[in-house]
């Protein structure tokens, strides 16, 4: 197998297809990041990718290439998992994808099968098969997504939901869901083109959710109402599911934000109306107005006004800055002239190199020094477990806004913070609403008032 492209998704697909028993050289263009590639160390931050990168390379299994004929000469399978980033116009700009696709023609074997991993838009794989046809090689192309996340990529890979392979020859497809074959997932054959609109769906769908429960988290806090119970209630119903409804800063990251952006690009070139599409993007962002706008009405009120930043990676476990909630929000301040303080335990290298006029502190205590307010902008768990009462007592004022209902209002209300998150009841004073909990009714030792309010 070739892997051109040794980014996120090609490291993490080359090194899973070498653990799963193939053989599998990986190429890289840029001779700095070759050389460390070679040398065990990675571009990117993934749990678990490090040590199957490593254990893989010393089993031959794995090997790390510049030359297009040495990944692609030999292969059967020719993988492209090159950036599909927005174009000025928001729809995916596929140029990378093409590149690559005339260079494995030009090196391809008779009977190459090449696989796009990318994410691309609908039509994509159609047309690199008619690219294909033109070599004479009989290359057949399959569309052939991923789902993992930053984060869990590893463990994604390896316990997959579904494999997805989109083609038009069978016999193509068949042999790509056979790479996957150890593992235990159901495999679903369809057109390139249902397999591409697909991956937008999974992805926009998801989104849609976070924005949806973003909008029903403004309406709780006109009503008393609680998002984080309102979301654990309609979570336990099964057709709904509990994921994917944390209300908050909202969606970030490298793929949520490009890929809802494409497909309502491509939904309104083609003649269609795209309103939801434009509706989950739009409540998005306004989330992080509406925290900037909470810290800023807390700091304007001093001379030097300061802000806390916890967290500027767009989750936790990634150092993935892109789209970052957290910048997002740092820019809204810094264009108020507000001074901001962040910290984050794995992402302040690459923050420094976009965002270099942020303070970068060494941990969140000296983050939080003299800050007027504080946003925990990304659930690291270390943050979840904070000295809280020391940092009250380092900040010049003490709001908090939790923008991931990540820590525990009322203790922090106990210790003196004025506490705001999204939609939660009693934002900014004691809570007096009624926590839920979950009751079970065969447990007769239980008093049934007491634990119905917990
Ligand atoms: C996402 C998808 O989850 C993957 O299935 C997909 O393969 C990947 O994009 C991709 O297209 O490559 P990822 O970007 O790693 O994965 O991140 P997610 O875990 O999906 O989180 C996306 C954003 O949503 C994060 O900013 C997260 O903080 C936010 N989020 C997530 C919420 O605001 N609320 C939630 O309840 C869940």
């Amino acid at each position: 197998v070739g892997v051109v492209g040794a980014g996120y998704v090609g490291l993490v697909t080359a090194a899973c297809l070498a653990e799963l028993g193939h053989s599998v050289r990986c190429l890289e263009i840029d001779p700095e990041r070759l050389s460390r590639l070679r040398g065990g160390i990675l571009p990117i931050h993934e749990a678990g990718l490090d040590t199957l990168v490593r254990v893989n390379t010393q089993a031959g299994r794995l090997a790390f290439t510049e030359s297009y004929l040495e990944a692609i000469g030999g292969s059967d399978i020719a993988f492209i998992a090159v950036p599909t980033p927005p174009a000025v116009n928001g729809e995916a700009d596929t140029s990378h994808v093409f590149s690559a696709l005339r260079a494995i023609n030009e090196h391809a074997p008779q009977h190459l099968i090449v696989v796009i991993k990318s994410t691309v838009p609908v039509g994509t794989g159609d047309l690199a098969q008619e690219i294909a046809d033109e070599t004479g090689k009989a290359v057949q192309v399959v569309s052939n997504p991923e789902f993992l996340r930053q984060g869990t990529a590893v463990s994604d890979f390896m316990d997959p939901d579904r494999i997805v392979v989109g083609a038009l020859s069978q016999t193509a497809a068949q042999q790509v869901a056979r790479l996957y074959a150890a593992l235990e997932a159901p495999v679903v054959i369809a057109s390139c083109c249902s397999v591409e609109l697909a991956k937008y769906t999974a992805n926009a769908l998801l989104a849609a959710r976070i924005s949806f429960m973003n909008e029903i988290s403004s309406i709780c806090e006109v009503s008393e109402a609680d998002i984080v119970d309102v979301a654990r209630i309609v979570g336990l119903d099964k057709r709904i599911g509990s994921a994917f409804l944390n209300a908050g800063l909202g969606w970030g990251g490298s793929c949520f934000p490009k890929d809802v952006l494409a497909l309502k690009t491509y939904a309104s070139a083609v003649g269609r109306h795209p309103r939801i599409l434009q509706a989950v993007y739009d409540v998005n962002f306004a989330q992080r107005q509406k925290a900037a706008d909470k810290l800023i009405s807390a700091a304007s009120r001093s001379h030097d006004p300061t802000v806390a930043i916890l967290g500027l990676a767009f989750k936790p476990d990634t150092d993935d800055i892109r789209g970052s909630p957290a910048l997002d929000v740092a820019r809204l301040l810094v264009a108020r002239g507000i001074r901001v303080q962040v910290h984050d335990p794995i992402a302040m290298g690459n923050s420094m190199a976009v965002e270099p006029d942020l303070l970068y502190m060494p941990d969140a205590t000296l983050a939080a020094t003299g800050a007027d307010a504080l946003l925990l902008a990304t659930e690291w768990e270390e943050y979840l477990h904070l000295d809280w009462s020391a940092i009250r007592l380092v900040m010049r004022r003490s709001v908090i806004v939790d923008g991931r209902h990540a820590l525990d209002g009322q203790r922090l209300r106990d210790i003196g913070f004025e506490y705001y998150s999204f939609g939660r009841a009693g934002d900014g004073k004691a809570r007096e609403g009624h926590p839920i909990s979950l009751f079970d009714p065969s447990d007769h030792e239980t008093d049934f008032r007491g634990a119905a309010v917990r």
